[in-house]
């Protein structure tokens, strides 16, 4: 049973990976409703929330039903980050993650991200103060190191868990790689057969099918899978993933009725939360994959991506519905 902190997050949890313009409120709920055990949000920075910007402050909502939820933060000054804890606190997270990972340019260009493995005494000193800072279970989600000839993970890992970091999640790359090549998970399970590690130790990086979710838990020995890409326009891969690492056989795919509805209360949450405009803008990166394996969707899908107007974006929805019924998804 892996536990953060005092959270007892059951056997082989699988986490919601932050995702920018992703992982909002709409898509965590829906994530959790198909059996997300742990979500995060996207990062957000501690510089923002510091200066009160409304982008940043925005992305501190939560919704009860998706408890328990971790609120990412990435920033490189210890100031901004203690003070940041204090504002992310204050919107009553369950968790607070450390972006030690995100390799951008311009995070990483500020030491931010994973721009911090290049210095690995402050990684380890800006958590320890974190850590001091607040009575939530602070995780820290990384990479395996700045690039290929500097995988420290194990020696940092270690650290990090010393100065109370209460998990840790990581991305099976370097900063070097990028999104590029194949995520290696043998460093990750190293870190895991350290016998001084005793925290959580969450992979990350392309578990995309059920069957790399129980390789992850049986093979590498890790003590839960952190799910990003697989999961857009598909919450329901967490229901699968579940299934399979209990049954052993895989569950049918949903229905297109039961997509229909998922993107309808996508888009109403979107619009709910964040207003007409942006809803319907950043909905958009869901459809492709609501609805991958229909033959000759082009003209829909170009219907639902283009539209500005969430009534013409239902209208499309109907659409779909009633032209495709019966689809018998594979
Ligand atoms: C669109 C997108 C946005 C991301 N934003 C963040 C982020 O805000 N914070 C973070 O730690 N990682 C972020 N990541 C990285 C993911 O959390 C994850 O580490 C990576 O996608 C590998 O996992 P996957 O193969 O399951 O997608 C992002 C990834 C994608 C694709």
């Amino acid at each position: 049973m892996a536990k953060i902190g005092d959270i007892d997050v059951g056997d082989f949890p699988l986490l919601l990976a932050p995702m920018e313009d992703v992982s909002d409120p709409p898509f965590r709920a829906l994530c959790k409703e198909q059996g997300a055990d742990v979500v995060y949000t996207e990062f957000i920075s501690s510089e923002g929330l510091i200066r009160d910007a409304a982008k940043s402050t925005m992305k501190l909502d939560i919704y009860e039903k998706e408890r328990p939820v971790g609120i990412q933060i990435f920033g490189a000054v210890m100031e901004s980050m203690l003070k940041s804890v204090e504002i992310v606190e204050a919107s009553g997270p369950d968790i607070i993650d450390i972006n030690f990972g995100c390799p951008v340019k311009k995070v990483v260009s500020k030491g931010a991200g994973a721009g911090i493995l290049k210095d690995i005494d402050l990684m380890v000193k800006l958590t320890e103060a974190m850590v001091k800072h607040t009575k939530l279970p602070v995780t820290v989600k990384t990479r395996l190191g700045w690039d290929h000839d500097s995988i420290r993970i194990v020696e940092v890992a270690e650290r990090l868990q010393d100065v109370g970091c209460a998990a840790i999640s990581i991305h099976g790359r370097t900063r070097a790689q990028m999104y590029k090549g194949d995520a290696n998970w043998h460093p990750i399970a190293e870190v895991k057969n350290n016998p001084r590690m005793h925290i959580p130790v969450f992979g990350n990086g392309d578990v995309n099918t059920p069957e790399r979710a129980v390789e992850m838990r049986d093979q590498y020995g890790l003590d839960g899978a952190m799910i990003g890409r697989a999961s857009i326009g598909y919450p329901w891969f967490f229901k699968e993933v579940k299934h399979y690492m209990a049954t052993g056989e895989k569950c049918k795919p949903p229905t297109l009725e039961e997509r229909i509805e998922a993107a309808r209360r996508h888009l109403q949450m979107s619009i709910d939360w964040k207003g007409e405009k942006l809803g319907v803008f950043e909905t958009r990166r869901h459809y492709t994959n609501y609805f991958r394996g229909i033959p000759h969707f082009k003209e829909y899908r170009m219907k639902l991506v283009t539209s500005d107007h969430s009534e013409d974006v239902f209208a499309a929805m109907d659409l779909i519905e009633r032209e495709f019924a019966g689809y018998e998804f594979t």
